[in-house]
């Protein structure tokens, strides 16, 4: 059965002028001090590259692959590493960018684990935020846009690794039977 995709939820333009607006308000935040983003493979990377453009300070970037057991559309709530930082981040202030929160389960482990590492800060720069399915207490500082209870595609994120290319968000229509 193919898959059926939904309407438009969000433009490139609309995307690229909230990444702007968000690169703004980081270069305030964190006037005089260094960053390092540390983007979440595989679905952070257009969002990323939007956002990062419009960074006007001392900034480096780095990179993690982190899953959640298995293809299907929940997360199993186990995450694993699967690519590490190459980057030492003991007192930096780092900022962690995502293509989603939903459960917030891969975000509170990353926090913990950033704080293992001795950050100096960790906010989260998050394109989606899907507030209705959290089952932890997590926000993200910097958050594109707000999304209800739907399977989310495009601009970085996937449906069993496809549909990452599409150049808008849209979401994957529930199967009929
Ligand atoms: P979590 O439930 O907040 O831990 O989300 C973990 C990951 O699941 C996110 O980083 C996404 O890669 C993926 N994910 C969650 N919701 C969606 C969605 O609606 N569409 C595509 N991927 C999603
Ligand atoms: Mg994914």
């Amino acid at each position: 059965m193919s898959d059926v995709i939904g309407s438009v939820l969000y433009t490139r333009e609309q995307i690229e002028t909230r990444a702007q607006e968000i690169g703004k308000q980081i270069t305030e935040d964190y006037k005089g001090e260094k960053v390092i983003l540390v983007g979440i493979l595989r679905g952070a990377v257009m969002w990323m590259s939007d956002v990062m453009k419009n960074v006007d300070l001392d900034m480096t970037i780095d990179f993690m692959a982190v899953s959640s057991y298995g293809s299907s559309k929940k997360s199993s709530g186990i995450v694993k590493i699967n690519k590490d930082l190459d980057t030492n981040i003991e007192d930096q202030n780092v900022i962690i960018v995502e293509d989603i929160v939903d459960s917030g389960i891969t975000l509170n482990y990353l926090v913990g684990y950033f704080e293992s590492r001795g950050a100096k800060s960790i906010k989260i720069c998050s394109l989606l935020n899907k507030q209705c399915n959290r089952k932890v207490d997590l926000s993200a500082t910097y958050v594109g846009f707000e999304v209800d209870d739907l399977f989310i595609i495009g601009y970085g994120l996937d449906y069993d690794q496809r549909y990452r290319n599409l150049p808008y968000i849209s979401y994957l229509e529930d199967e009929e039977d």
